[in-house]
């Protein structure tokens, strides 16, 4: 943004790398667009400012090389347009060369179907670099991965800056967990331990109550001795969970393991859905949700804290039947007085669909980035860039 105000982007061609990685449905329409509503104000800047706006996402886990209809931004090109209330031309092929004139805007097909994103390999990125003369990092989601677009360009193009959201998420994580208002509370859900367990490790050192949800309670639960019947969960990670409710414990902090729950007989929308006790979980029952009783106690909870870390919906919240939990969680956290931070996809869809929007202190874009950040780690995508700044 200094370099916009200075005048010094006018008539320079930008390259700005934006997380535009949304849901869509089986049809292809995006169904929740938060990322690309926040890449707005980043390109609008540039655009005013006279640049040549050049701007590409990844979209998914595509194969290099292998274009497929799914893997196409045409679905980000025409909300992009929408929001910018002019048209935004998506290009297919333009590692090797693209036109775009000052005041215009191109969004550049997605780059993760570029041979050697990935790996971040030196030849693709410095043609990368070569397309422009500022490239602008404002993919805060994406942050934590060192490809070509997020991080060898920024080695190679002749300036290399973070953007407005790239800046903004970074500094209202940071300290939002400097120095939280106590108590502090966290809820971590989703369906696997294994993929949250160095956050949970984390956290466990830091906050005040621990709220765990979806397959992680499962393993939780296990691990307090307490039935799933035939319930996701990570058997091998049950010592690893007992070890965080130990460590929690120790600090006279607690992790609330669900007291009831919701469970039917298959994964569906229309199954049967029953409330039952945690330890009257029968040997065939899935469990889909936290029970009213957990719910209830857990809104007390938030209610009472003075800062909130949501990342994920506590039970299958696409389905009715299996969504009170999350749907009572969203509305504690909406009414409760603590500042809230929230993020990841699902965590954001939840948001969207109990429409908490403005009642949730700061919602991150990010899924994987969020949690580094949470965890005090550095992203190598903005590494880099202070490295460069450095000189
Ligand atoms: C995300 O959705 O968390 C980011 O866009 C990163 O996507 P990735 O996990 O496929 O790198």
């Amino acid at each position: 943004s200094d370099l916009c105000a200075q005048g010094k982007v006018r008539g320079q061609r930008v390259f700005i790398r934006a997380d535009l990685n949304v849901p869509q449905d089986d049809a292809g329409r995006i169904t929740e667009d938060t990322r690309v509503r926040a890449s707005i104000p980043c390109i609008q800047m540039a655009l005013d400012a006279g640049a040549a706006v050049m701007v590409t996402s990844h979209l998914g886990r595509p194969t290099e090389g292998e274009f497929k209809p799914e893997d196409s931004l045409a679905p980000v090109a025409q909300r992009m347009a929408e929001l910018l209330g002019r048209e935004v031309p998506l290009r297919a092929r333009w590692v090797d060369g693209v036109e775009v004139q000052p005041g215009q805007v191109m969004l550049l097909e997605n780059c993760r179907l570029n041979k050697g994103e990935k790996k971040n390999s030196p030849e693709l990125a410095q043609k990368m670099a070569a397309l422009c003369d500022v490239f602008v990092h404002d993919a805060f989601g994406t942050a934590h991965r060192a490809e070509a677009s997020t991080y060898g360009i920024a080695q190679y193009a002749k300036v290399a800056c973070a953007g407005p959201l790239l800046a903004a998420e970074i500094d209202a994580i940071s300290k939002a967990l400097a120095a939280p208002r106590r108590p502090l509370a966290a809820i971590v859900a989703g369906s696997k331990v294994s993929t949250k367990l160095t956050i949970l490790k984390s956290l466990a050192d830091k906050v005040d109550q621990l709220i765990v949800g979806g397959g992680i309670a499962n393993t939780f639960m296990l691990a307090a001795g307490l039935p799933i019947g035939k319930s996701l969960a990570e058997a091998d990670l049950v010592g690893e969970a007992r070890a965080v409710i130990q460590a929690m414990k120790a600090r006279g902090a607690e992790v609330p393991i669900p007291t009831d729950v919701v469970v039917a007989k298959q994964f569906a929308a229309d199954a049967p859905a029953t409330v039952k006790a945690a330890a009257e979980v029968a040997p065939d029952d899935l469990i889909l949700d936290i029970g009213p009783q957990t719910a209830q106690r857990l809104a007390q909870q938030l209610m009472a804290a003075g800062t909130i870390v949501w990342n994920g919906p506590v039970g299958v919240f696409e389905f009715d039947a299996f969504a009170k939990g999350t749907e009572t969680i969203a509305h504690a956290i909406a009414r409760s007085p603590a500042f809230s931070i929230a993020g990841g996809g699902d965590t954001l869809a939840a948001i969207a669909k109990y429409g908490i929007e403005k009642d949730v202190g700061y919602i991150s874009t990010g899924g994987g980035a969020f949690l580094e950040v949470l965890e005090g780690k550095q992203l190598p995508a903005f590494e880099i860039l202070e490295k460069r700044a450095r000189g």
